[in-house]
């Protein structure tokens, strides 16, 4: 069975919902408190054994590609202002990964943005990641669904169980459990309304799958939203070759909205030895008096 070399991470989104603070600058590039939030996920990729990212851009995401370059004058500044773990840390950043850059030109949706990178995946299996998904796990999330890809030689999307209140934000899945975490899937449905939905199992921004999702997203109609769904793709690769949801360990933050921005920003500062403890004793004074 191929190694999964190579990963699509789609940025082409207007990042509209943060507004002002993504009218020049790509909402990828908002930070975790200092890193961005495209840089955790290619961390997440490079920590799973990824070698290649493919980048699907739009217009305006040109400074993505550039904070993986190297940024000579910054460098060569570090160095002479004696600043050099600074320096460490921005020279490691641009020797992580050389992304390609895929222009998607229309919005038309999520399997569209995937099927712009066809080209370069070939015929070999290949992660997606979402980046308005940031999974803090002790093993990286993708690397665990790679890790099930290879157990159970089918394609894998990551599951987590969701409030009724949202199931119409997610694709959910219809199926039955297999064992521990794992479901076969069998139906699976974008943005549901409550009614509708085949259960309360939403998919999370990771998948590993065949190349055969190509060949599907071809033949794939426009579908929730007038867009070409990655999920109606997903349907229909689950009843030809079979599918596995798999209820990844870890925590997800939905980056996307504003409140799951904040809070994966407080979570991530709590975690940090340099602002952890600060950050506690500040909130615990806020909330108490
Ligand atoms: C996308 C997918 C959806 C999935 C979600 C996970 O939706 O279309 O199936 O459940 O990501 O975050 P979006 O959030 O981009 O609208």
């Amino acid at each position: 069975m191929s190694r999964i070399r190579k990963a699509i991470i789609p940025v082409a989104g207007l990042g509209t919902r943060f507004l002002p603070a993504t009218k020049a600058v790509p909402k990828e590039l908002l930070p975790l408190v200092d890193v961005p939030a495209i840089q955790v996920v290619v961390e997440e990729l490079v920590a799973s054994g990824i070698e290649q990212v493919i980048l699907v851009t739009g217009r305006g995401k040109s400074a993505i590609v550039d904070h993986f370059d190297h940024s000579y004058e910054l460098e060569d500044i570090l160095r002479a202002r004696g600043k050099e773990s600074l320096n460490d840390e921005v020279t490691r950043i641009s020797s992580m990964v050389r992304p390609i850059s895929i222009r998607q030109k229309k919005p038309l949706g999520l399997g569209h943005a995937v099927l712009c990178a066809k080209d370069v995946v070939g015929n070999e299996p290949f992660a997606v990641v979402l980046p308005d998904d940031i999974i803090a796990a002790r093993t990286p999330a993708t690397l665990q669904l790679i890790e099930r890809y290879e157990q159970y030689g089918a394609g894998v999307v990551a599951a987590m169980t969701v409030p009724d209140s949202d199931v119409s934000m997610y694709g959910i899945i219809g199926g039955e459990a297999m064992s521990d975490r794992i479901h076969r899937v069998k139906t699976l449905i974008e943005k549901p309304s409550l009614a509708m939905a085949p259960s309360r199992l939403a998919v999370a921004g990771r998948y590993v799958l065949p190349p055969q999702i190509f060949d599907i997203l071809e033949q794939v109609e426009p579908g929730h939203g007038g867009e070409i769904q990655l999920t109606d793709a997903l349907q229909t690769l689950a009843r030809e070759e079979g599918l596995i949801g798999y209820e990844f360990e870890g925590t997800r933050h939905d980056i996307g909205d504003k409140f799951g921005f904040l809070k994966a920003n407080i979570a991530f500062a709590l975690e940090r030895d340099d602002l952890g403890p600060a950050l506690e004793a500040w909130l615990r004074e806020r909330l108490t008096s």
